[in-house]
């Protein structure tokens, strides 16, 4: 039987199935078994408590929804309090997502978050609604380099950094935030978009701009994620579009160590489990007897790579 187990620097994961964050609670426990995933991905939390955007705060496109939720939650101390006991009671690593508009009270955050049960941090520095220097640091390199040194400096714990598909050259950000100290980069955040209702001409939700989810991205995450594993040393999570075993064999040829999913498991709240198995299945009939040989293993040594030198440009 395939050993699925995948190693993000000095963690291992029993495999590479994750949930996304904000897509996922502890809740969860009542529909699957969270010990089967590959890791337990907390909601972004913010230090102070936000009362989160105004409604609505999701719509339906043709592929998939728009969503500006906003961040709420009660801050930090009702998190370490309340929250982190919950995902405790878990065998699989706790990553908590943080976030901040200010560099300073980001560190800040990360130092109170540097507690035994939290295994890792994961900075979301790509909420798509923010402003590019506070929230939003990961659209330009130079403000990924700094939120992420300054985490680093304020941390132990293993630091992964979720990027923005929404920047223009996501391969210098990644690059910038590999510099910075990061330990892994979770590839990526949602697409700035927009809805206007045709019966009253406003915008469908209530703070104008939405992150659009859908597996209709998938193939763009995919291709970032590819261009990043090319120039980074440090592991790369795909997060985008995952619905199915084969999505993720393909973020992990193209140099993912582990996925994260969050709209599949709304449309199907046992879909992170069905995935495991499915993958599992997928694995033994090829005779793979470790997934973590799939990370990388893309078989293009014989094609030419002047695409990726053309598409690596930034905007
Ligand atoms: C309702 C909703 C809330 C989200 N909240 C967060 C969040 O708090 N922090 C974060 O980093 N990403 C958040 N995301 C983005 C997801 O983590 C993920 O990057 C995105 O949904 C793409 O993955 P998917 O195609 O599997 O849904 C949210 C997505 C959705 C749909």
């Amino acid at each position: 039987m395939v050993d699925l187990s995948v190693r993000i620097g000095d963690l291992t994961l029993q495999n590479p199935v994750t949930p996304a964050s904000g897509a996922f609670s502890w809740e969860y426990n009542d529909v699957i078994d969270l010990n089967r995933l590959g890791g337990l991905v907390a909601k972004t939390i913010c230090r102070e408590p936000r009362l989160g955007n105004p409604t609505p705060r999701m719509a339906e496109t043709e592929a998939g929804i728009i969503q500006s939720i906003g961040l709420p939650g009660k801050g930090i101390q009702y998190f370490l309090d309340h929250i982190v006991p919950e995902y405790a009671k878990f065998k699989p690593p706790l990553i908590v997502s943080a976030s901040s508009e200010d560099i300073d009270e980001f560190a800040l955050l990360a130092s109170e978050l540097d507690v035994p049960d939290v295994d890792v941090l994961e900075a979301n520095i790509s909420c798509p609604t923010r402003n590019t220097t506070g929230g939003n640091f990961a659209m330009h390199e130079e403000h990924t380099r700094k939120v992420v040194a300054a985490l680093r400096a304020a941390t132990k714990k293993p630091l992964w950094v979720k990027l923005s598909p929404n920047a223009g050259d996501i391969v210098s950000v990644a690059l910038a935030a590999e510099e910075g100290g990061a330990d892994c980069l979770v590839i990526a955040n949602t697409f700035l978009s927009l809805k206007i209702r045709t019966d009253n001409f406003r915008p469908a939700l209530g703070n104008k701009f939405g992150g659009l989810v859908s597996p209709a991205l998938k193939p763009i995450v995919l291709r970032m994620v590819y261009q990043v594993a090319k120039q980074v040393k440090i592991p790369i999570i795909g997060i985008g579009g995952v619905t199915k075993a084969e999505d993720v064999v393909e973020y992990m040829l193209a140099g993912a160590s582990a996925v994260g999913i969050g709209y599949a498991g709304f449309r199907n709240p046992t879909a992170l489990v069905s995935i495991i198995d499915d993958l599992e299945r997928w694995c033994d009939e090829r005779g793979i007897e470790k997934v973590s040989d799939l990370i990388g293993a893309v078989r293009d040594d014989d094609m030419e790579m002047d695409t990726l030198a053309a598409a690596s440009i930034g905007v």
